[in-house]
């Protein structure tokens, strides 16, 4: 037990965590040329922020959150998720009283108590943008070209764009009657979750993971014949700008996303399986539930990282490699030690990669080291090469020996 890590979770070394770096430098180097700035929030909040924000009936507050009472008796809950928390942010320091847009992006872990399964974990890492302020589809499309963007640096073809329109507490009153209406000629084959869920957020059940269930919500009826006028022409807007910018997607009407605070837009990147890499879309009107006196639009989206590096796998995309060690420095008896670490400390603040021995190993162990661990050179210091200020920088690869002084050593490299 002492030496497992708790089930659902993932430690990050080797090659994932390299693989990771790579994918978080993307997002930043994008989010740059977006003008979307970097936001860190807490890793727990007040329990009701997420209760109240992503909402009571959903699966992730019923069943998922990590919910305890600190030592001041207060409920605290680790994040389920980025954007309650950014918008909490948003609201607390003001944000708004800027001139918007505001645009945040966050890296952040999230915790949900999920059954351990393929592609699911119990703390998982997510790549979000949260636009606030603007009520036009041209924010959901700044978002999806983002994605695009962000996709294609990374090498991955497998994502397909799926959109579908929710509408507005307007559209949802007709809609949620006739999805009732719908409901009850099958209660009866409904889990009980799902029953409950009939009374207070009929939405909800379309999300259901029980088989049974999703088996009846195939044919329910769909939010997007229910939109009035104004949630239908921005979808239409949302539509004919992703044309114009020439990105394909699929109108898919069974789209409803798990999370309560959505309105209008709704989207997902899936791939060729039908997983969800990466999720998002509009809420209009979840400012306005955490604080009354505000009522801001926003649109924002999550991409879970593991999926990508999945995706990536399933792809066979590699990724540009770890970068190798220059410069192997060999120390060469207990003299020369302190010397020649000067040495390796003055390369390494000219900006070259060097390893060196830490171990007292003799040279030959020194250089069968050197081999491991993939350095492209070598070069061996003793107290011969320290008195005549000269030494041999051997190609590993080649096994050509170059003869330089101790200060051209690193003009090999630059
Ligand atoms: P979400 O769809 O719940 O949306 O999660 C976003 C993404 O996080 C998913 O598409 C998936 O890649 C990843 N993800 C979620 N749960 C897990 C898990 N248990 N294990 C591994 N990966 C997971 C949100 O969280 C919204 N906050 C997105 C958003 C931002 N909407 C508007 N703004």
């Amino acid at each position: 037990m002492i030496t497992q890590r708790p089930k659902g979770t993932q430690d990050w070394y080797g090659s994932n965590m390299h693989k990771r770096t790579i994918i978080e430098g993307i997002a930043r180097k994008l989010c740059k040329v977006y003008n979307i700035k970097e936001i860190i929030t807490p890793a727990f909040e007040h329990t009701v922020l997420f209760q109240r924000g992503v909402g009571e009936t959903t699966d992730v507050v019923q069943k998922e959150m990590y919910t305890f009472e600190d030592k001041g008796n207060r409920s605290i809950t680790l994040k389920p998720e980025g954007t309650a928390g950014a918008v909490r942010a948003y609201l607390e320091n003001g944000l708004y009283a800027e001139s918007q847009p505001t645009k945040l992006f966050y890296i952040t872990q999230a915790f949900r108590y999920e059954k351990p399964q393929s592609g699911r974990l119990r703390q998982h890492h997510q790549f979000g943008v949260e636009f606030f302020g603007s009520s036009s589809p041209l924010a959901e499309v700044e978002l999806i070209t983002l994605l695009m963007e962000f996709m294609k640096e990374l090498g991955l073809k497998g994502a397909k764009l799926h959109i579908n329109s929710i509408g507005c507490k307007n559209c949802r009153k007709t809609y949620n009657d006739a999805l009732l209406e719908f409901l009850r000629q099958h209660e009866g084959q409904l889990c009980e979750t799902c029953r409950e869920r009939m009374q207070k957020n009929p939405l909800r059940v379309l999300d259901c993971k029980v088989p049974s269930c999703k088996e009846i919500v195939k044919d329910a009826p769909r939010t997007i014949q229910y939109l009035d006028d104004e949630c239908q022409s921005h979808f239409e807007e949302l539509k004919s700008m992703l044309t114009t910018m020439k990105i394909p997607f699929e109108v898919d009407t069974g789209i409803v996303r798990g999370l309560d605070y959505y309105t209008k837009t709704v989207f997902e990147f899936v791939n060729e399986e039908g997983f969800t890499l990466c999720g998002g879309g509009r809420y209009d009107g979840l400012i306005h539930e955490i604080d009354e006196k505000q009522d801001i639009p926003a649109v924002g989206f999550g991409f879970g990282i593991e999926r990508i590096i999945n995706e990536l796998e399933a792809e066979g995309v590699e990724l540009e490699p770890e970068p190798t060690i220059q410069l192997y420095v060999g120390i060469l008896g207990k003299e020369a030690k302190s010397s020649a670490y000067q040495l390796v400390h003055k390369l390494r603040n000219a900006g070259v990669i060097v390893e060196t021995d830490y171990m007292d190993r003799s040279v030959k162990a020194q250089m069968k080291y050197a081999n491991k661990i993939g350095a492209k050179n070598t070069v061996i210091i003793g107290a011969d090469e320290l008195a005549n200020n000269l030494a041999r920088v051997k190609n590993m690869e080649t096994g050509e020996q170059t003869e330089v002084t101790l200060d051209q050593i690193a003009d090999l490299f630059l």
